[in-house]
């Protein structure tokens, strides 16, 4: 490893953004350590660097990270990205939920702080937008936070760890509530979950897409090479101690993606707690930062659609399954309040 390089540590880097995080620091001249169990990211993310002399991977847990340890030492930037990100399990699996992204993050903090004591300049935590639950659109930083289920809860818990360790340890740390980011590399985990990764098996089985609800639901999409973009912007800016949402302030109506992969379609029951539009206003990110995306929705499908080989080995849904795998949603939060 050549000496004089910023050192940069990447919690979850083999994951689907958090490996696209990695390709950005090495272009831009860091030294990357990667932190990641691979329970929801795979190696194969990361086989094009294999002989990258300034990666270094580390196979470990956020859950037992000491604060001494040896990857955080010298840090300049920690990125933090592990975490279980699937959405529909967290309604079974609370504890583990808190325990990785709530008292993970904690872990993740104070060895960045142990760490990198003389040399943090930014640690920029993966937030997420599911914290504004059921919101008016479009959606500012300082709106409500009402968390509709526990992975919305656990990974806003999360951003207020981190922000929490700025107020009382002088941490230099932001958040960046990801809306839903898509692009090569989506996790292709067993959970039922990331609309891509249904339709692209449904698509290679030619098999109709199960659309839920009316499918004129719409999401902020945001390309994945956008976020570590933003990412990288933020953590090398003077902003800190801030919240940025991070979305294509464009939303997209799920029938518009199956415009866009073309075939038939079959409807599933639209989830409660579930919001009708994300929408990101992202005027901030833009004012502060200098942030705009530079991948467009049409672009970005295309580009997938490529890679889409990959989605063989994915589980292929269909209503029965979708309704099995969704039964504790509905028990819990279809009931009337
Ligand atoms: N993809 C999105 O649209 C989106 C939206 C909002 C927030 N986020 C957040 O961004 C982060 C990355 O999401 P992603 O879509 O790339 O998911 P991902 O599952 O591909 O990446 C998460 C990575 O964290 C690793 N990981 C999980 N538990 C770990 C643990 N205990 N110790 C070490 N590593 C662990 C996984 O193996 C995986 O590689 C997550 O924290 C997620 O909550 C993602």
């Amino acid at each position: 490893m050549s000496g004089a390089k910023p050192i940069a540590v990447v919690t979850g880097g083999a994951g689907f953004i958090g490996s696209h995080m990695v390709d950005l620091l090495l272009a831009n001249g860091y030294r990357v350590r990667i932190l990641d169990n691979l329970q929801g990211g795979h190696l194969s993310n990361l086989a094009h660097l294999q002989n990258e002399p300034d990666v270094h991977f580390e196979q470990g847990d956020i859950r037992d990270l000491a604060a001494e340890s040896l990857l955080f030492r010298d840090v300049q930037h920690v990125y933090h990205f592990a975490g279980i990100g699937d959405i529909v399990p967290s309604m079974e699996q609370p504890i583990d939920y808190m325990a990785t992204n709530v008292q993970g993050t904690v872990r993740v903090l104070e060895a960045a702080r142990s760490g990198g004591r003389h040399t943090l300049q930014r640690f920029v935590y993966a937030a997420s937008s599911s914290c504004y639950g059921l919101a008016a659109t479009p959606t500012l930083e300082d709106f409500p936070i009402q968390p509709q289920y526990p992975y919305a809860l656990s990974k806003n818990l999360g951003e207020q760890v981190v922000l929490h360790w700025r107020q009382v340890y002088d941490m230099p740390v932001n958040s960046l509530r990801i809306f839903n980011a898509y692009g090569p590399r989506v996790r292709t985990t067993g959970a039922y979950g990331a609309v891509f990764g249904v339709f692209f098996r449904q698509k290679l089985a030619g098999k109709p897409y199960t659309v839920v609800g009316d499918g004129t639901q719409t999401r902020d999409f945001i390309y994945v090479t956008d976020v570590a973009r933003a990412f990288y912007m933020v953590a090398c800016s003077d902003r800190e101690g801030e919240i940025y949402n991070v979305g294509a302030n464009n939303p997209q109506s799920v029938l518009r993606l199956v415009e866009l992969l073309g075939g038939e379609v079959i409807f599933v029951p639209k989830r409660p707690g579930e919001p009708d539009c994300t929408w990101a206003e992202t005027a901030k990110i833009n004012r502060e930062i200098g942030w705009y995306p530079q991948v467009d929705f049409p672009t970005g499908v295309r580009t997938m659609l490529q890679d889409i080989a990959r989605w063989n080995d994915a589980p292929l849904w269909d209503p029965e399954s979708i309704a099995k795998a969704t039964e504790s949603w509905f028990k819990y939060l279809g009931k009337e309040r």
